[in-house]
């Protein structure tokens, strides 16, 4: 099999770090180089294999066929436009290129969803983290008109420390998150939302969403719970999930309420949906869980970076 030489960006970080070992496994990858800032010269172990992190300078971009991109917003673009210029097609893990981000956003990675113009893209914007939960609970009711029109969709999720990234933050101390738990980017403020309203109104819906983030103390995993209005009182409603991703390898529609254990390390969305009691309106409650740096970043990458290629979606995956 050729194997696709493939250079990381940002590969210290820890969604680089996580592209890293999928890469050095995968059957049909290999690795042309891995750059870091602060952490250039270091080195670090994935399996067998031994990397030493290049200075952003060093690297040959034109060394790569696929480069992706796992630096931070803002710095991301410009290495962006210079990998794709040495004629890499590019995975940008920040939301640099994302709809709601970019006048002129690249095709968006939610893979299940957006298929057909991944397949045939040079650029990919692939997802962020919470996104990638809440917008796969989501899409069925959307696609289905069944999100009552104008109505605020409510969305509390709750991401481990990961998240936050590898740079040192005081809040982020193991002192200051174990046996807590807390809000943060309270008003509906946070980053991400741009990218979730923009794809709320692709997939048909003219709703706002009402999101709320959490620390969770725990090294990685995010739990999405998703309150949506709908149209009329669904008696099953995990039947439509389960027919909507029919076949889809890594998700996973189950009557069992999902769990960060359920999804840490492997690269799939896990979801169950509820009708809600003791409301007036009809009401359903999504629960979804995801790894953040598998199906919400590293994973997500390479499922796209194997469709872009023409590959099976799920080599070198862990489901
Ligand atoms: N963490 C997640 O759960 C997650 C999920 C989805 C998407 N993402 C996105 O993925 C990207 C990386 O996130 P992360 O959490 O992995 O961040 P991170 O841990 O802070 O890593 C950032 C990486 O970028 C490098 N870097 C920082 N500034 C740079 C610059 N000016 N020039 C060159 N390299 C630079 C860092 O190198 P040094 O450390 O060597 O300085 C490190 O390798 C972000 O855009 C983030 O939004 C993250």
């Amino acid at each position: 099999m050729h194997k696709i030489a493939v250079g990381i960006l940002g590969a210290s970080g820890y969604a680089g770090r996580e592209l890293c070992g999928l890469v050095s496994r995968h059957p049909g990858m290999e690795l042309a180089f891995a750059a870091a800032n602060g952490q250039r010269g270091q080195r670090a172990r994935f399996g067998a294999r031994e990397i030493t992190f290049v200075a952003p300078d060093d690297v040959q971009l034109d060394a790569a066929e696929m480069v992706f991109s796992a630096l931070p917003h803002g710095a991301s673009a410009e290495w962006v436009g210079a990998a794709r210029t040495s004629g890499a097609k590019v995975i940008d893990l920040s939301s640099d290129f994302r709809p709601g981000n970019n006048a002129a956003a690249a095709p968006y990675g939610l893979t299940e969803i957006m298929r057909d113009a991944i397949a045939g893209a040079e650029l990919i914007a692939n997802p962020g983290c919470y996104p990638t939960a809440v917008l796969i609970g989501l899409a069925p009711l959307l696609a289905r008109g069944l999100v009552r029109p104008g109505a605020t969709i409510n969305v509390n999720a709750a991401s481990g420390v990961t998240g936050a990234g590898f740079a040192p933050k005081q809040e982020l101390m193991f002192a200051e998150v174990a046996e807590d738990f807390r809000a943060y980017a309270p008003g509906n403020a946070h980053r991400h939302l741009a990218e979730m309203n923009a794809l709320v109104r692709e997939l048909g819906g003219d709703n706002d969403i009402l999101f709320t983030p959490h620390l969770l103390p725990v090294a990685r995993g995010i739990l999405a719970t998703i309150t949506v209005p709908v149209t009329e009182s669904i008696a099953e409603p995990g039947a439509l999930w389960r027919q909507f991703y029919a076949g889809e390898p890594f998700i996973e529609v189950t009557d069992e309420l999902p769990s960060l254990r359920d999804v840490v390390h492997r690269n799939v969305v896990r979801l169950s949906v509820h009708a809600a009691a003791n409301v007036r309106q009809p009401t359903l409650v999504v629960i979804a869980a995801i790894d953040n740096l598998l199906k919400g970043a590293a994973g997500q990458a390479v499922q796209n970076a194997n469709l872009l290629l023409g590959l099976d979606e799920r080599v070198g995956l862990p489901s």
